[in-house]
């Protein structure tokens, strides 16, 4: 690692470690750009992006943060062509073994956030028991699977429904959502240049700051995550106060 690496390291555990930024949420765009750029077909683009992914996480644990959640797959992502989805739905199963094997070691809490139901039940169970094995490791990590938030939304309002409620609250709909109890992202970021939400955590973003660079997310390097937390310090997050 050279020195300019190591030095925006120290600076960002020292940064986090004042508080104020410990949930980083991404939304990992511009795999098929990098793809593209090099004559590849998409899929090498998602499997490129599937090792950032491993990287990054890694790195948000090095540097302090407490949640991580990633953008993996959107309730719109059906209507890609099929070999494109069957790739990346692989590239998640894959991910799910890896997480089976390593669940002792690394300390990563695995949560899957979506709509479970449109897989198939050996997918869902393997799911359910990486989430129940690594339940009281420590760094949280949602991965957003057939993920919308308006289809949150919908499910939120439909199971406060059922339970027979006629008027709710605030805190009734955060604690109606995959993410119930957990913390609101303090920090979205995306790359490939895009300055769109694209349906991610749309309760969740009310007071999110928003961070795009123009990296393509296969060539997201711990740099990057760097520059965004060096970036979200010079902010003046204000929650609607003066
Ligand atoms: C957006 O890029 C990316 C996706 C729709 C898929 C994201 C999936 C991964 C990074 C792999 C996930 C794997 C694990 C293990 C979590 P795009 O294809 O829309 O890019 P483009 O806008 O350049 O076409």
């Amino acid at each position: 690692m050279d020195n300019t690496k190591t030095a925006g390291k120290q600076q960002s555990i020292e940064l986090i470690s004042r508080g104020g930024l410990s949930h980083i949420a991404f939304i990992m765009d511009g795999n098929g750009r990098w793809a593209e750029k090099r004559g590849m077909p998409r899929r090498f683009g998602h499997s490129y992006g599937a090792a950032a992914f491993k990287k990054i996480i890694r790195y948000c644990g090095d540097i302090g943060l407490k949640t991580v959640t990633v953008y993996a797959f959107s309730t719109e992502n059906w209507n890609r062509p099929e070999a494109e989805v069957n790739s990346i739905i692989k590239l998640l199963s894959d991910y799910i073994d890896e997480c089976e094997k390593s669940a002792d070691k690394e300390n990563l809490r695995v949560r899957f956030i979506g709509d479970k139901e449109r897989f198939d039940e050996n997918f869902r169970t393997r799911m359910a028991r990486i989430e129940e094995k690594t339940s009281q490791n420590g760094l949280s990590l949602n991965v957003a699977l057939n993920y919308g938030g308006r289809a949150e939304l919908t499910h939120a309002f439909n199971t406060l429904i059922k339970e027979g409620k006629t008027e709710v609250t605030e805190d009734d709909i955060s604690s109606a959502l995959y993410t119930a109890g957990q913390q609101d992202p303090d920090l979205i970021v995306r790359t490939a240049g895009e300055m769109r939400l694209s349906n991610f955590l749309l309760w969740q973003a009310a007071y999110s700051e928003f961070y795009s660079t123009d990296v393509l997310w296969p060539d997201m390097s711990e740099h990057d995550i760097d520059l965004a937390v060096e970036n979200f310090y010079k902010r003046k997050r204000r929650f609607g106060k003066v």
